[in-house]
């Protein structure tokens, strides 16, 4: 039975910002007028010929007549356009390319556009050239556009209608488009149902005609049961993006199909509370507070994204019990901390703070005295992680001679030296630079006895975190003389606001650099946190992988094959793997490949399993007692 309905689905489909995110003709401009003097006065009168053809003031004909006479375009101008065509195609179409290759006998694409730029596009999809109806070009011998054909019903004005007469379909006819024509099919009862795609344009004359409103082809797909690359379609799933995070992170989750909202600022507690109902997917800077009440109201909350390094904003132990994964971006600022702190040290080494300051003052101090090069000297790096790794590379390449310290084994880059023990290396530094993490462990880590061991006249910076310092006694090390020169970029207590004032006891010292937190602040680490954090979050959503995620146990998936994948989180208790592979064994299901991972709260179970399976697992497997969350991937 379902396979005599599938022979009888017919599916029209529209090219022009539907199949492709553009109009065919604005491109086919862009590439005819490139080196034309006035390319931006024809674009402007061809924008004009458009609209009136679509306000109905000019029939498609003479719209189609008078933008070719501006453009005379020639054979050589389709290559190019085909080509930018090829990579303009839909996202949703690109990511379900298997519903046009197994239904490719019923699909027909429809177009008043031209066959020479649709075809090679389309054929790529496994549509067939005899289902693609479009308008066709005449040409000279010289290959110049010089006319159409004016035979083809998509010349003319409701041609898409006389078109579908012609083809007389045998069964129920599906148009999925942009335009007023394409609704015009069902309007002329000649389809079904008139499905508006919104993906890339949305027009108002159209949407309210249309019986449905599909944001993307996988909404399509996903309301007639078709196949999908898919499980879910992701215009349903909402994101929401707080507090400013880089547009480039917009981007990549509208791209990937997702329904994202975003705001400049962040929400509060009740705020948040309300918005979080229908929330599957947050991502947020340093400032949103994710409290364990919050993550009470998240029920289909099922990835937090922190755009930022750290994750003390959210409440881990309440996500991680609700099976929420959360990611953060941990390298993403590296190099600009490590970039700050070598200019820094050559600035604190030659004294420039405060003759600067001099100058300001108007008053000349030229002497080298004090003065001198980074190269050579022994810079003591304490923290040998992401940051302190990289600064030792760099530093080396400078000329800088490295010691390093770490509480766990960490390999030595390059030609540097690891120190047994913090004393070991204070005592030799020229510079010390921390780089450890802010564990509270870390408090007073560098205190009176440390500064004593360090050797006189040393140049002292702090861009890992304030409680790690303490500031009374690098204050009296710098008045003493036993500090020569010091940058801190991180306290104890910083300021919440810019409006509030910083208090410290470092303020009006000689030759110190204070910074506001700023060790990471580039366009660079924004970008890189834009990218970063977005991919990690789609490829939890895609694939079930959790690698460097900070509270899920991490597991890196291969690509999901021919196979569904069940992600099954449940809390760590013994027994239930063995449980979920009972279910499997009980509804005779094949199993393809199976991961788990465990942390001190939760169990993470891949399970892949073959194509065919009977729908009651699913059911069998959500009643396993301690889920958390269970979902299925396509
Ligand atoms: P990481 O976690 O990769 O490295 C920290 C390293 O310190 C680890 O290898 C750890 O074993 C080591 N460590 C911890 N406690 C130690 C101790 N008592 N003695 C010796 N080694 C110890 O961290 P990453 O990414 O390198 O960041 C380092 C620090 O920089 C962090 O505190 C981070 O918060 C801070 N940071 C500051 C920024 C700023 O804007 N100023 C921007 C980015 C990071």
């Amino acid at each position: 039975m379902v396979k005599d309905a599938k022979i009888n689905k017919y599916f029209v489909i529209d090219f022009d910002s539907t199949f492709t995110k553009v109009e065919a003709f604005d491109v086919l401009a862009d590439i005819v007028l490139r080196e034309h003097p006035d390319s931006e006065g024809l674009k402007k009168r061809i924008a004009k010929i458009t609209n009136l053809g679509m306000e109905g003031k000019l029939s498609l004909r003479e719209s189609i007549d008078k933008r070719l006479e501006i453009l005379q375009p020639e054979k050589r101008h389709l290559t190019p356009l085909v080509k930018k065509l090829k990579d303009l195609v839909s996202d949703s179409f690109k990511r379900n390319k298997e519903f046009f290759e197994t239904h490719a006998a019923n699909i027909y694409i429809i177009s008043n556009g031209f066959r020479e730029f649709i075809e090679p596009v389309v054929t790529e999809y496994g549509i067939r050239s005899e289902n693609i109806l479009a308008n066709e070009f005449i040409f000279d011998e010289r290959e110049k556009v010089i006319g159409f054909d004016l035979d083809n019903p998509l010349s003319a004005n409701n041609g898409k209608v006389e078109q579908l007469k012609k083809l007389s379909l045998p069964g129920d006819v599906y148009v999925i488009g942009d335009g007023y024509t394409d609704y015009e099919i069902k309007h002329a009862g000649l389809a079904n149902k008139f499905y508006a795609f919104t993906e890339n344009v949305e027009r108002a004359s159209v949407l309210n005609k249309a019986d449905h409103v599909a944001p993307s082809l996988d909404e399509f797909l996903y309301l007639n049961k078709l196949n999908t690359a898919i499980s879910y379609p992701k215009n349903r799933i909402n994101v929401l993006l707080l507090e400013n995070v880089h547009p480039v992170a917009i981007e990549l989750m509208k791209s990937e199909g997702f329904n994202v909202e975003s705001y400049p600022a962040g929400l509060d507690e009740d705020e948040l509370c309300e918005k979080i109902k229908n929330v599957s997917v947050l991502g947020i800077r340093s400032k949103t507070q994710v409290t364990a009440k919050v993550i009470e109201h998240a029920n289909r909350l099922m990835v937090i994204g922190a755009f930022c390094i750290g994750t003390n904003q959210i409440d881990l132990k309440a996500a991680t019990k609700k099976g929420i994964a959360v990611f953060n971006a941990p390298f993403s600022n590296t190099r600009s901390v490590v970039e700050l702190a070598i200019a820094e040290m050559i600035m604190l080494m030659r004294n420039i703070i405060d003759k600067s300051a001099k100058m300001h003052e108007g008053k000349w101090d030229k002497s080298a005295k004090g003065s001198f090069e980074i190269r050579g000297k022994k810079l003591g790096i304490v923290g040998y992680g992401n940051i302190g790794s990289q600064l030792s590379v760099l530093a080396e390449n400078l000329g800088m001679k490295i010691l390093y310290y770490d509480r766990e084994e960490k390999l030595a880059l390059g030609n540097a030296t690891k120190c047994k023990s913090l004393k070991e290396l204070l005592t030799q530094a020229d510079v010390v630079t921390l780089h450890v993490d802010g564990r509270e462990a870390n408090t007073n880590l560098i205190g009176e006895a440390e500064f004593s061991w360090m050797k006189k006249g040393v140049i002292f910076l702090n861009l890992s975190r304030g409680h790690v310092v303490d500031v009374k006694a690098l204050r009296a090390s710098i008045l003493n003389g036993k500090v020569a020169g010091c940058s801190v970029d991180v306290f104890p207590y910083e300021p919440i606001s810019n409006d509030e004032e910083f208090v410290s006891e470092l303020r009006g010292l000689p030759n110190t650099i204070l910074s506001p937190h700023i060790g990471g602040s580039t366009s660079e680490a924004q970008e890189n946190i834009g990218n970063f954090v977005p991919g990690k979050m789609m490829d939890y959503i895609n694939t079930g992988s959790t690698s460097n995620s900070v509270n899920f146990p991490n597991l890196t998936l291969p690509t999901l094959e021919n196979a569904h994948r069940l992600i099954h989180i449940h809390n760590n208790v013994p027994g239930i793997l063995a449980q979920i592979n009972k279910v499997l064994a009980d509804n005779g299901i094949n199993i393809v490949g199976q991961y788990l991972k465990t942390n001190e709260h939760i169990g993470y179970v891949i399970t892949d399993i073959n194509k065919e399976y009977n729908k009651d697992v699913i059911k069998d497997l959500r009643a396993i007692e301690h889920t958390i969350k269970f979902r299925v991937l396509y």
